[in-house]
């Protein structure tokens, strides 16, 4: 059965994945909240995320920089004059459009809103959002929100690299928010005007540089696998010269097919030696790199991958999104809805269930077991053993357990999965270990 983007939205909602900021005002275009379920999801892509790119790897570190920089960092970085789109107004309704969606939609001159033929011609419009620092309210106090995390990586670059003592090639990766006052906010979280960012920029000898982005494009594809994204969802697109950004030399986008058509999710740029040469000129400090070994001096090129941790959960929710009809098994209409997630990232890990409401206090003692085990676990009692598992089913649960009569004697549950609805007995002394296997094994088939 095909998705219906309507379905998920509702999903998210009712399930506390995601919905509107805001609500009982009405809503705020473009703003997201996460619920329970949605921020557990997300934060578990984002440290996979860190796990991949910074703690499995000797070449990466961290780092968290502050939202709001020195404003003359975005006009180094030119955001401040080729940060925009081509905007159109309608002069009847007021209305504004991006003219690349316009021209997408093969309609230039008829408003969209209105019907009205009185489009003005396309003017650019910046997507900086802008802010006021300090108590004085002239131009000198203007800052801005960053549109990027990247330029932070840059502008530390001397100082991370000196005090983590790392060498050539080397990279800086940090996760944080972004903002950037997009005109048209759709496709539910795809495109917001808050959103986060995972980047990681990799700086490299100038002479190696193809080789890096060629080799970052590969490992980057290997994260969405992991995350269950199949492969035949997943396309590269690489930039021609009209699209490339102005700070970019080679560009491609990793591309999901979402119910609404194949969308970038991910950006992998060679940046070369565009951002640092810009921050040594507009602030006087020196970010050439000295390499013993060969006695030379350069600005090092930058490989940077840029995903979007809202997209990229909204990617996952998309891929792992299922209806399934048991009807046939059932013996009546019975359609079970799955979110098949990764065990890995999964909101909760394994849900503990008492077979009846009396075995509540042993079950609550299994339950308790698993979330010192580090897992992240839920406790339900409410409702028929079937329908408790269908409602973790929904959510994207990869392990039931229940315990029942027999566990009070044999010390063992029944582990039911998510996906074959098959069952198996394990005693409760080695659950939690039984299912740290599990959650591997399946990261490991990726
Ligand atoms: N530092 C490079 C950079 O920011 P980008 O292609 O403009 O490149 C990188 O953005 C990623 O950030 C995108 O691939 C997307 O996942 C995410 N992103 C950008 N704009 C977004 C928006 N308005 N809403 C949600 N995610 C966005």
């Amino acid at each position: 059965m095909s998705l219906d983007m309507k379905e998920l939205v509702s999903l998210c909602k009712r399930r506390g994945f995601i919905f509107q900021s805001s609500e009982i005002y009405g809503g705020i275009n473009g703003f997201w909240d996460y619920g329970p379920l949605g921020v557990e999801l997300k934060n578990a892509i984002k440290q996979f995320w860190w796990q991949e790119m910074v703690h499995m790897r000797e070449d990466v570190v961290g780092q968290d920089a502050s939202i709001i920089m020195h404003p003359k960092v975005w006009e180094a970085s030119g955001h401040v004059s080729n940060f925009s789109d081509p905007m159109v107004d309608c002069r009847e309704c007021k209305a504004r459009f991006r003219q690349d969606h316009l021209e997408e939609s093969g309609n230039t001159k008829t408003c969209p809103s209105c019907g009205a033929e009185a489009l003005t011609e396309a003017k650019d419009f910046n997507l900086m959002l802008q802010t006021q620092v300090g108590a004085s309210t002239d131009s000198s106090a203007v800052a801005y929100l960053r549109p990027e995390t990247a330029q932070a990586i840059f502008v530390n670059f001397k100082t991370v690299q000196m005090c983590s003592r790392k060498k050539l090639p080397f990279g800086i990766a940090q996760i944080g928010k972004a903002f950037r006052n997009e005109i048209t906010p759709r496709n539910f979280t795809f495109r917001s005007r808050e959103f986060e960012q995972m980047e990681m920029q990799y700086f490299v000898d100038p002479e190696e540089g193809a080789d890096w982005y060629e080799y970052w494009s590969q490992e980057r594809k290997k994260f969405f696998l992991k995350l269950g994204i199949e492969e035949n969802k997943l396309r590269f697109h690489a930039h021609g010269e009209g699209e490339l950004a102005h700070y970019a030399k080679a560009a491609q986008d990793i591309e999901v097919e979402f119910p609404f058509g194949w969308q970038e999710v991910e950006g992998i740029h060679d940046r070369g030696d565009f951002d640092l040469s810009q921050h040594e000129e507009y602030s006087g400090e020196e970010m050439k790199y000295f390499e013993e070994q060969s006695r030379r001096k350069f600005v090092p090129h930058v490989l940077e991958t840029s995903i979007g941790a809202d997209r990229v959960t909204l990617a996952v929710l998309c891929s792992a999104y299922r209806k399934e009809d048991l009807s046939e098994s059932s013996g009546k209409e019975d359609v079970r809805t799955v979110l098949g997630l990764m065990p890995q990232i999964a909101p909760v890990q394994v849900a503990v269930l008492p077979l009846m409401k009396k075995l509540s206090e042993q079950a609550r003692e299994v339950y308790q077991k698993m979330q010192r085990a580090g897992l992240r676990a839920d406790f339900d009692i409410t409702g028929q053993i079937g329908k408790r598992y269908r409602r973790q089913d929904e959510i994207g649960t990869p392990y039931c357990v229940t315990f029942d009569f027999d566990s009070l004697d044999d010390g063992q549950v029944t582990v039911r999965f998510r996906d074959s609805m098959e069952q198996t007995r394990q005693p409760i002394e080695h659950l939690a270990s039984f299912l740290r296997e599990q959650i591997q094994q399946e990261l490991e088939s990726k």
